[in-house]
């Protein structure tokens, strides 16, 4: 269940709720909230400064029990680490250990001062929303697939509140849209591929589209896309019983005949590779190779639900990657729906051939006029940067800039990377139009400039969110990764 958020104006020592949430820097310097709750219980806190129990470290945790003169049951002290270079990703950080604790703890309410202390660059109402969305992510369980539990072990945080002013209330309502967002995206990512297959991803679109007003659903299938001419994205899927499907949402927030703006997002239930078969060992973990479409799905379900004034379209193409007698092969030339014929020299790299259909048809069927995609696109993306940046591509510079920002300001970051032609050459192909993959070296940026060659005349950008998808390990969950980005360029566009 999501958390509830909401705003509260008792003083620390004053809230009558099971735990209040207050920061301490390193060194001893206590935050105004933590220097009232240690005024008015006698130095509780700067007793525990003075044993060493409270470092201040950032992200250190610590819980006093029913403090005299508190009306709290209990105060979470966090630590903020060194007061100077305090910063919005440390705030954030802060923002994920404070909730983190408070889960631990066997209560259901919370009252948090947090969002009271100074991030330079940020105000207010940037800090309450980004301290709910850290705590809603932080108490995301994945429990689909797990027996049933009668009941609860111990009482689960269910609300939190913010000491903060009414005026912050347009970022708290932010916060609850894009955290509705950011789950829908996780749960689908988490779901595994016998449940989340290309039917079970057009069927929760549709019945999104069905519970809201201005929001209506498309489903092509295979049958549909065979006589449209989506000969790439077709192939991919046809090692699979899942059959393909391309799935489109509208949402219709702004005015008639106004151009909307267009997400497509890689859906790829399971990539097994295909015949170019991938390693046994971790190949579970590309049941996640939808999580592009999940991103976008979460990024619509944001915006639908923030009620933003925009027209907006999000188009998945899923199908699933498996070996079969009927599987695309190594050596293939598929027709795409562009007309641009493609050799296939790798059938793992399979991302490109559905994104490239669902490309052009997102731009002749709604003429938008921004396309952004999103794709767990090449292992490559994650040897350049990590866990912590997805990569951006883009030729507009001015759209990359919006996209960076977006990433920068929720802390949800991209890294820009090249696109230029120069890169091209490595998808020539002896015998069609372009190659499946461009070689050994920038695999990241010629599956980018793969992509380009299908996106000619649009204003697109393309995010490769192979490494922040999702986390490592074998209880690795997916992270909802770019939902915030896009949530907020799109809050930007207005
Ligand atoms: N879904 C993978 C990319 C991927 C790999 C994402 C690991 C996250 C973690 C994609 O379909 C793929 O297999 N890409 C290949 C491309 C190669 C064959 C050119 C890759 O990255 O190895
Ligand atoms: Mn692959
Ligand atoms: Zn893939």
């Amino acid at each position: 269940m999501a958390l509830q958020f909401s705003l509260a104006t008792a003083a620390p020592e004053a809230a009558d709720t099971a735990c209040v949430v207050v920061g301490v820097y390193e060194q001893g310097v206590l935050t105004s909230a933590a220097a009232r709750v240690d005024s008015a219980s006698g130095g509780a806190i700067k007793r525990q400064v003075e044993s060493g129990d409270i470092s201040g470290k950032g992200g250190s945790t610590t819980v006093l029990y029913a403090p005299a003169g508190i009306a709290a049951k209990r105060v979470l002290v966090v630590g903020l680490g060194t007061q100077k270079g305090f910063d919005a990703a440390r705030y954030q950080k802060v923002a994920i250990e404070a909730a983190r604790a408070l889960g631990r703890l066997p209560l259901t309410e919370a009252v948090s001062y947090l969002a009271e202390v100074e991030v330079p660059g940020h105000d207010a109402a940037w800090r309450v929303r980004t301290a709910a969305l850290a705590a809603d992510h932080a108490a995301y369980r994945y429990t689909a697939t797990f027996k049933p539990r009668e009941k609860a072990a111990q009482p689960e945080l269910a609300s939190v509140a913010f000491a903060a002013g009414a005026e912050v209330q347009g970022g708290l309502d932010q916060a609850i849209a894009i955290a509705e967002g950011v789950r829908f995206a996780r749960e689908l990512a988490n779901l595994p591929p016998n449940i989340c297959n290309p039917a079970y991803i057009a069927a929760q679109a549709q019945a999104f589209a069905d519970a809201h007003d201005k929001v209506s659903c498309r489903v092509l299938d295979h049958v549909e896309m065979e006589q449209l001419g989506f000969g790439s994205l077709l192939a991919v899927g046809r090692g699979s019983v899942n059959k393909p499907k391309l799935v489109a949402l509208e949402y219709k927030g702004g005015a008639d005949g106004v151009a909307p703006y267009a997400f497509v997002g890689k859906g790829i239930t399971f990539d097994t590779g295909g015949i170019s078969l991938k390693p046994g060992p971790g190949m579970e973990e590309m049941k996640f190779d939808m999580g592009g479409a999940a991103g976008v799905l979460g990024a619509f379900v944001a915006a639908v639900k923030m009620g933003l004034e925009h027209n907006l379209v999000c188009v998945v193409p899923a199908a699933e990657n498996m070996p079969d007698g009927d599987s695309y092969r190594p050596g293939d030339v598929l027709t795409s729906l562009s007309g641009l014929t493609i050799e296939v020299l790798n059938t793992d790299a399979e991302g490109r051939l559905i994104l490239c259909d669902a490309l052009t048809w997102t731009a002749q069927t709604f003429k938008p006029q921004a396309i952004v995609d999103a794709a767990t696109l090449t292992g490559a993306c994650v040897i350049a940067l990590g866990k912590h940046a997805s990569g951006l591509f883009s030729k507009y510079d001015d759209l990359a800039g919006e996209l960076l920002a977006a990433g920068e300001r929720t802390l949800d970051r991209a890294w820009r990377m090249p696109l230029w032609d120069d890169y091209q050459v490595q998808l020539d192909s002896g015998f069609a139009d372009v190659a499946n993959i461009g070689g050994k070296s920038a695999g990241a940026i010629t599956a980018a400039c793969f992509l380009a060659r299908f996106a000619e005349g649009q204003r697109w950008a393309h995010l490769d969110i192979a490494g922040t998808a999702w986390d490592e390990g074998r209880k690795g969950l997916a992270t909802g990764r770019p939902v915030a980005l896009l949530a907020q360029w799109l809050i930007d566009r207005h």
